[in-house]
């Protein structure tokens, strides 16, 4: 396969590209910071710099041209306020939807977040802070965005509360889970048997858990 990976220097887009490198994929990866290029490199992916709050639709769609899928696992980051969630975790998403139909690429996997549903409908949680508020509204918009687009086969993970453990090869991985934490090493995982699967219209939330990888996608509906 050949496939883009947005925010390609994030923690889980570099496991990622690294599995998909290794198993001998093309991985082409934008990141925004030049002084990153040689980190994808080393893990054996193709760097393009790409500003996603920036960029037009046909520089993305320049990148995309000729790839089986594409990946968002960008992200405007914890220490962000409110207005880089509206313009990367949703806009950036969208560019991305925008420039893969310009390119004709059919296949968009999205990392969202599990607790896009508690914003829903424009509800605002008790107690939660503005910031997360945001940052969900942003990703639920995202998610709206690209499942409503008929040209696309969008696939949305929902990732519980991320971590830098070792992953098990092991997770729960189901349209709605009890709340929970997973191994970045174990999205990453879920993402490369995603691509193999050709998902589509498929929104899931994903902690660790019991269930082989393999076995959670393929049970997937
Ligand atoms: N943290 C959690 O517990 C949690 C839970 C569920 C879901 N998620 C989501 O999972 C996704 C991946 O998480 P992660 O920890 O792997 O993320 P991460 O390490 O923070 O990586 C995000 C990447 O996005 C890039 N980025 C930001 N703005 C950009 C722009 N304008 N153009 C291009 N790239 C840009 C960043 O580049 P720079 O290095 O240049 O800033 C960074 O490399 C994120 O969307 C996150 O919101 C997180």
């Amino acid at each position: 396969m050949r496939i883009v990976i947005a925010g390609a220097h994030g923690k889980i887009a570099r496991r990622l590209g690294r599995l998909l490198s290794a198993r001998g994929d093309t991985v082409v990866g934008i990141v925004r910071n030049p002084d990153h290029a040689a980190d994808l490199t080393a893990d054996g992916v193709e760097p393009v710099v790409r500003d996603l709050e920036s960029a037009g639709v046909e520089d993305v769609a320049a990148v995309a041209a000729g790839v089986d899928a594409v990946v968002f696992a960008a992200g405007a980051g914890p220490g962000s306020g409110a207005p880089r969630k509206d313009t990367v975790d949703r806009g950036a998403a969208v560019l991305l939807a925008d420039a893969a139909e310009a390119a004709g690429v059919r296949r968009y996997l999205l990392v969202s977040s599990m607790g896009v549903e508690s914003v829903r409908g424009g509800r605002t949680p008790d107690g939660m802070d503005d910031v997360f508020v945001a940052y969900l509204r942003a990703k639920l918009a995202a998610e709206e965005d690209l499942l409503a687009r008929s040209a696309l086969a969008t696939t949305v993970v929902r990732p519980g509360g991320l971590t830098d453990d070792p992953g098990t090869g092991r997770v729960t991985l189901a349209r709605s889970v009890e709340r929970g934490s997973i191994p970045r090493d174990d999205v990453a995982a879920v993402l490369v048997a995603l691509l193999d699967a050709g998902t589509d219209g498929v929104v899931v939330e994903l902690v660790a858990g019991p269930t082989p990888i393999g076995e959670a996608v393929a049970a997937l509906p």
